[in-house]
């Protein structure tokens, strides 16, 4: 790949979110993506900011050495501020391409910590495969949860390094549960919510699988298969003011699949009976790019309906101006159902 065409795309990138990078910094933010290559001109590449490390990452072609010295160059000349630049090659071959390149320039820690709304978040630099434990898309969602989760009680689910968790806590919620089968995502969300201050008796962690939780919440049998699944943990059912849904596109667990496209009810309708009667709020994300948001928000009321518990709104948030979609069809919906 040419450098010249590349560095031109990024100048073009950095130009467009002037003024927003000027917001974000101004509300205590300096996590955000810099360039979304899918639609931005070069679909396979994104550039985020985590603090004081900027990250490429390649999901396609790997960049040349070249490349990556204009990437630099360009990235020194736009952005007002001192950084680190990590490479990270997630496309075919997984061969660590930009060791060499990178060897002389990442010293220091493996870990950084980066803000959104001036919260303190911890960011991993170096990772193979691994996402960089704050998704930065859902930064939107999270905008949400700030100004809706005063008061309230929480319930997130696939909960990871708990971004939205520690969201909704500092914004002052009564209570949060945090559900992940992930036990080092849960660690780190625990530390996540130690860095801002939010104590475990307003914060809980759960590592188990997410179905027999929500199920449970909802007043359902837990599921899974007689004799398929192990020893989990039991709930009684109770009504949360809000619960947020953020699957992965798919997963395989004990309890049946995660599969969003194939069988977003089987998440939605438990969420949506554990969330309080008139009233609760269910916030649901979709991934998959190739699902369009009428076609999901039907599936959502429909499903709603026949759990008895119709939604009495559905609203679309959008990603923010730092993950443009110039066809209007961003691969991330995040919806906000009134239940
Ligand atoms: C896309 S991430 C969720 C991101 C997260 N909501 C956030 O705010 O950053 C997917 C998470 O789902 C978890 N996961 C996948 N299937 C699960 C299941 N059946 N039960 C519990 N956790 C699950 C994974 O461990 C992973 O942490």
């Amino acid at each position: 790949m040419a450098s010249g065409p590349l560095a031109v795309l990024l100048e073009g990138a950095l130009q467009r979110r002037g003024g927003l990078l000027e917001s974000l910094h101004a509300e205590g933010t300096d996590s955000y993506r810099l360039f979304h290559g899918i639609a931005e001109g070069l679909p396979g590449l994104t550039i985020d900011r985590y603090g004081p490390l900027v990250l490429l990452q390649t999901f396609r072609e790997r960049l040349e050495p070249a490349d990556l010295d204009a990437v630099e160059e360009t990235l020194k000349k736009g952005l007002p501020f001192a950084f680190s630049l990590a490479c990270s090659h997630r496309g075919p071959g997984y061969d660590r391409p930009y060791d060499e390149w990178q060897r002389s320039r990442l010293e220091g820690a493996e870990e950084v910590e980066c803000r959104e709304f001036g919260l303190r978040f911890l960011a991993r630099r170096r990772h193979r495969g691994i996402d960089p434990w704050l998704f930065l898309d859902l930064r939107a969602g999270r905008r949400f949860l700030r100004g809706a989760a005063s008061g309230r009680s929480v319930l997130n689910l696939f909960a990871y390094t708990c971004g939205a968790g520690v969201c909704a806590a500092a914004a002052g919620a009564s209570e949060v549960w945090n559900v992940d089968f992930a036990s080092s995502s849960l660690e780190v969300g625990r530390r996540n919510a130690a860095l801002n201050g939010v104590g475990a008796e307003r914060f809980r962690t759960i590592q188990e699988d997410c179905l027999p939780v929500a199920r449970q919440l909802a007043g359902l049998p837990p599921g899974g298969r007689r004799g398929k699944v192990g020893r989990f943990q039991r709930f009684e059912p109770r009504g949360f003011d809000l619960v947020f849904l953020d699957p992965p596109a798919w997963a395989k667990g004990a309890f049946g699949a995660v599969d969003v496209e194939g069988d977003y009810p089987s998440l939605f309708k438990p969420a949506v009976l554990a969330a309080r009667p008139a009233g609760g709020v269910v916030v649901a994300t979709n991934h998959v790019a190739s699902v369009g948001f009428d076609a999901w928000a039907d599936v959502l009321r429909r499903c709603a309906e026949k759990a008895g518990r119709p939604l009495r709104s559905l609203r679309a948030v959008a990603p923010e101006g730092d993950f443009p979609s110039f066809d209007g069809r961003p691969p991330l919906k995040i919806a906000v159902c009134e239940v």
